[in-house]
């Protein structure tokens, strides 16, 4: 009938005004807990945390508004020649006669937001020990200190906390007051968690403890932009004449200050200033998941896998379509972010990090990442860095290589020991009973000799003696129920242990 063929037409018509309504209310509503959230704090408290909510709304803004995914495969193309130069050729330029001079304009940025609990450990991760009882914050501190002496020159150190890491750290850095580095922190953001269903905080109030213990999070690292604007210390820092920073994790033992590539920066012609630095390396097939560069609408831009749609995300782990990927090492020009920042126009990608609380309840927290903003930067370039500029420590397997004679530490950096005949690290997987560092340390009586390792395989309950030596590839298996001691002074050149074998005291 006449009726039904109406409101077949004015359905489709408001169904598209009912998805905007429903966005309308579901930000209305949200914005309206906030405000009730900020009137449970104190006036300090309350002004701090507005100025994260107003980075939190615009978040949450984008996120409703999003559909589909972020990328149009057919319009991605490969990095133009030049636009991801390889390292030797940066290097081919040589160093300035004043490299305090270009040091000077340079601060290191270390993002130290994230706890230890992957490894087993309480706290701040840059707290944990990794090499002679040095932490990655001391090791840190010793490179850039190294830095200040060798050339007279003032590179502050800045470190991006959370709220989770924040006093932990603080009560560490007393150590360095007598070091020859400026030590600076800032917070990044909280903000909070929201229901995957009703899409509302679920904070109660701005506590942390308690029932709200779970309310919050730091939204990843591509807060930088913001919370480092918000401290006051992006200001603080181009006012004392810096024009750079260095970014990293702080869990990358190899993102040391590269002088041939400030160099680099500081030699650009002032009217094609190259604003950021993506340092990329060559993937393996252990790196298949990394955010690679590509060309997109005029613009180099970071792909991470989750902007990838399923069909294409076989070639996205292609190791020879898309042959490199992003170390997170990043050099970002100050002047640049503050234009940016104050403009709004980082427009960076929303991660949608779904994640089940202890209860059980089902909650989402939206993140972004810092190399994402690489597409609102002017000159925006990829060095393909060597792969030592790449060492994170994510696992005991990792800490395990940088604790061995594979490397040697100086002034703070671990470089490969010059005994090892092939430049490329060992693969080691160590079982689950080698995931927290205590259990890991507990294994080994000391580090073995790892010069002429390939490939290490370690599970179940294995302990090893001291002065092992560990060459070509190694399989050790010690099946449920049985324990495989190696002992000490014990050579393994291509074997598989498996069975039991045990070394009693007595
Ligand atoms: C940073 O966060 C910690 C933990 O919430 C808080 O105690 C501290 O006051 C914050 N610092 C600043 C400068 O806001
Ligand atoms: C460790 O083992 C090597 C041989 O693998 C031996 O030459 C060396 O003396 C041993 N060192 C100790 C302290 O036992």
């Amino acid at each position: 009938s006449n009726d039904s063929g109406c409101s077949v037409s004015t359905r489709i018509l408001s169904d598209s005004a009912f998805q905007e309504k429903l966005r309308q209310q579901h930000e209305e509503s949200m914005h309206r807990e906030l405000e009730a959230l900020l009137n449970t704090a104190n006036k300090t408290e309350a002004e701090i945390s507005r100025k994260d909510f107003d980075g939190f709304k615009k978040l949450f803004h984008r996120f409703l508004q999003v559909k589909g995914p972020s990328v149009e495969w057919p319009k991605i193309n490969r990095p133009p020649e030049d636009s991801i130069q390889p390292y030797d050729k940066i290097r081919a330029k040589g160093l300035p006669d004043n490299i305090a001079a270009s040091l000077n304009k340079l601060a290191v940025v270390k993002l130290n937001g994230g706890l230890g609990t992957s490894m087993g450990c309480k706290g701040p991760k840059s707290l944990i020990s990794v090499r002679n009882e040095n932490t990655f914050l001391d090791l840190t501190v010793q490179q850039i200190e190294h830095l200040n002496k060798a050339f007279h020159a003032d590179v502050p150190l800045v470190l991006m906390n959370s709220f989770n890491t924040d006093e932990d750290t603080k009560k560490i850095l007393q150590k360095y007051k007598h070091h020859q580095v400026n030590i600076h922190t800032f917070n990044q953001s909280r903000y909070p968690r929201i229901n995957k269903e009703s899409l509302l905080p679920i904070a109660k109030n701005m506590g942390m403890s308690g029932e709200n213990a779970d309310a919050w999070y730091p939204p990843g690292h591509g807060d930088v932009y913001a919370s480092f604007s918000n401290s006051g210390l992006l200001d603080k820092l181009i006012a004392e004449g810096k024009e750079y920073i260095f970014v990293s994790n702080i869990d990358n033992l190899g993102a040391t200050v590269d002088l041939f590539i400030l160099h680099h920066l500081m030699s650009q012609p002032a009217d094609r200033r190259c604003e950021f630095i993506m340092e990329v390396t060559d993937k393996t097939r252990a790196d298949v998941k990394g955010g690679t560069l590509i060309q997109y609408e005029d613009h180099l831009r970071l792909l991470e896998i989750a902007q990838v749609p399923k069909a294409h995300v076989d070639e996205f782990k292609s190791v020879t379509k898309f042959k490199i990927f992003n170390t997170n090492n990043l050099w970002i020009s100050l002047p640049a972010m503050k234009r940016l920042q104050e403009k709004n126009a980082m427009d960076l990608e929303i991660i949608v990090n779904p994640k089940t609380l202890d209860g059980g309840l089902n909650v989402i927290q939206l993140e972004t990442a810092v190399g994402a903003a690489i597409k609102s930067f002017n000159n925006a370039m990829g060095v393909n860095v060597p792969r030592s500029r790449f060492l994170p420590v994510k696992t005991s397997s990792d800490l395990l290589l940088v604790m061995s004679n594979l490397y040697s530490l100086d002034a703070g950096s671990l470089t490969m020991s010059k005994k090892r005949e092939f430049p490329t690290t060992p693969h080691v997987k160590l079982g689950s009973s080698f995931t927290k560092v205590q259990e890991f340390l507990a294994r080994f009586e000391s580090i073995p000799d790892m010069l002429e390792l390939d490939h290490l395989t370690v599970s179940g309950d294995v302990t090893f003696g001291k002065n092992v030596s560990l060459k070509g590839t190694v399989i050790i298996i010690a099946n449920h129920g049985d324990r495989i001691d190696i002992p000490a002074g014990a050579m393994l050149e291509n074997k598989i242990v498996s069975g039991n074998l045990r070394i009693l005291d007595h």
